[in-house]
């Protein structure tokens, strides 16, 4: 019997990679001269994070960022997401920098090349410094959107030598919308509300201008970096696209879809790849439209060199419609499988469907998914075994359906996946675990899960085990 599997392979030169960010996982909040983030005042809030904890000393990669990085050298990692903290370089968001702060960073990279894991740099994953946000009203003002630029420039001058590739901005909705208003989601007929830092509740002719300022600093930061980068250094943002999905792949269908999935980007990834809000977008925003220039859109869609996909689940299943927009979203059925996390509902076609529609719309030289995992409910064994079977069937289900996209020729250059290890998410604190390492919160040990050491077959043999 022939035991090989002959699953296709992907590229040969298909970038494995693992994401991280800042906030999430360094801790040493107040080390070395890093100033405050907006994520260190909104955590020590009463009542903000479901489980009262804060990011503090989260899981202490900025004193164990060696060991993290043996651990991905071990497990085949060949890339690797992380975030710079920007109050860690500039602690008051401007102006002076701090090379402590530098050279942590410095540190990290150094570690990494010596391990032979290519270093790909977000600069903003939502860390801002919390002097801006005094000063400023954070991304209400489109200083934040000037002094972001500045730094974007400023650490591809310092790290571009060895960082090739930078991603400017991480999922503008979440930030966004999430931050400075706030959003309710139903889940299971209940809506639920969902808030990031800084928890405002602005009105929505506000936060469009907080969306316009975010994405007029995303293409602001791409000039600033491709002039100040070495030749060649690479950037693009990475975004949770919304994704309609067809439900059933009819021409019409797919079409649908991504007019649909043009429409439900309109204020983030679509003005910026097309150089201007849609119809629908400016219509439906009536007297609340953001205030513009020509200019102002010239600038947002400077000509980014990748689109960097964070890919979770479909946000709606569509058909054609032969009404004016053109798609009718259809319910989701009530029996609908989840993973873990109660807003993860399980759709892996999205996984084809995403840089599929992407590609279609607006034909890009490069995309990489930036982020794909979930949430699982970790136990361990006596034997101190982690057998994440629900993760590693999220993620072979997945696989296949990137690797049909890249069969059609889809322009994908690697994955990352969300996340190398167990850290601080967000307003849920240390409850949700998406690493595919595990971490004991109280020892801070490291453990690799199941899913670990598929994603170490994976990349070493480059098709799905
Ligand atoms: C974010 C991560 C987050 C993950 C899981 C993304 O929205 O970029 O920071 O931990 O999804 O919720």
């Amino acid at each position: 019997m022939n035991n090989k599997l002959s699953r296709t392979k992907f590229p040969d030169n298909f970038i494995w990679g693992v994401a991280t960010s800042a906030y999430q996982i360094e801790g040493a909040a107040n080390h070395d001269g890093k100033g405050k983030s907006i994520w260190d005042t909104y955590t020590h809030l009463p009542g903000k994070i479901t489980d009262g904890s804060n990011g503090d000393i989260a899981i202490d990669h900025f004193n164990l960022y060696k060991q993290d990085i043996q651990l991905m050298k071990d497990l085949g990692v060949k890339a690797y997401r992380f975030s710079i903290s920007w109050p860690r370089i500039f602690p008051t968001g401007k102006g002076a920098f701090n090379m402590k702060g530098l050279d942590f960073y410095n540190r990290l990279i150094d570690e990494l090349l010596k391990a032979n894991i290519e270093p790909f740099a977000t600069l903003y994953h939502w860390d801002l410094p919390q002097t801006l946000m005094d000063e400023y009203g954070g991304w209400r003002s489109r200083e934040t959107a000037y002094a972001f630029a500045d730094y974007a420039g400023f650490m591809a001058n310092k790290i571009s030598d060895r960082v090739k590739n930078f991603f400017t901005m991480n999922e503008f909705y979440s930030f966004v919308d999430m931050g400075y208003q706030g959003i309710s989601i139903d889940i299971g007929g209940k809506k639920v509300n969902i808030e990031l830092a800084p928890g405002l509740k602005l009105s929505t002719a506000q936060l469009n201008e907080v969306r316009h300022n975010a994405v007029l600093a995303q293409g602001l930061s791409v000039k600033a970096i491709h002039a100040s980068g070495k030749l060649g250094t690479k950037c693009g943002p990475a975004d949770n696209i919304n994704t309609a999905v067809p439900l059933i792949a009819t021409p019409e269908n797919i079409k649908a879809a991504t007019i649909a999935t043009r429409e439900l980007n309109a204020g983030y990834l679509t003005v910026m790849l097309e150089g201007k809000y849609t119809d629908a977008y400016l219509e439906k925003a009536g007297k609340d439209a953001p205030k513009f220039t020509e200019q102002d859109l010239r600038d947002i869609a400077t000509p980014v060199d990748f689109i960097g996909l964070n890919v979770y689940r479909p946000t709606i299943y569509v058909e054609h419609s032969n009404d004016s927009i053109g798609y009718r979203e259809v319910p989701l059925n009530p029996s609908h499988p989840k993973m873990y996390s109660a807003w993860h509902s399980l759709g892996p076609e999205v996984m084809y469907w995403a840089p599929k529609i992407v590609e279609t719309l607006w034909n890009p030289k490069e995309i990489y998914i930036t982020e794909n995992g979930c949430a699982a409910k970790d136990t361990i064994t006596p034997e101190g075994k982690i057998y994440d079977t629900d993760r590693i069937m999220f993620l072979r289900s997945n696989f296949l359906e990137l690797q049909q996209a890249i069969n059609e020729g889809v322009p994908l250059k690697g994955y990352f996946l969300w996340s190398f290890m167990d850290n601080f998410e967000w307003s849920a604190g240390y409850g949700n675990r998406f690493g595919i390492v595990h971490i004991d919160f109280e020892t801070l040990k490291r453990t690799p899960k199941s899913s670990a050491l598929f994603f170490k077959e994976l990349s070493k043999n480059n098709w799905i085990p």
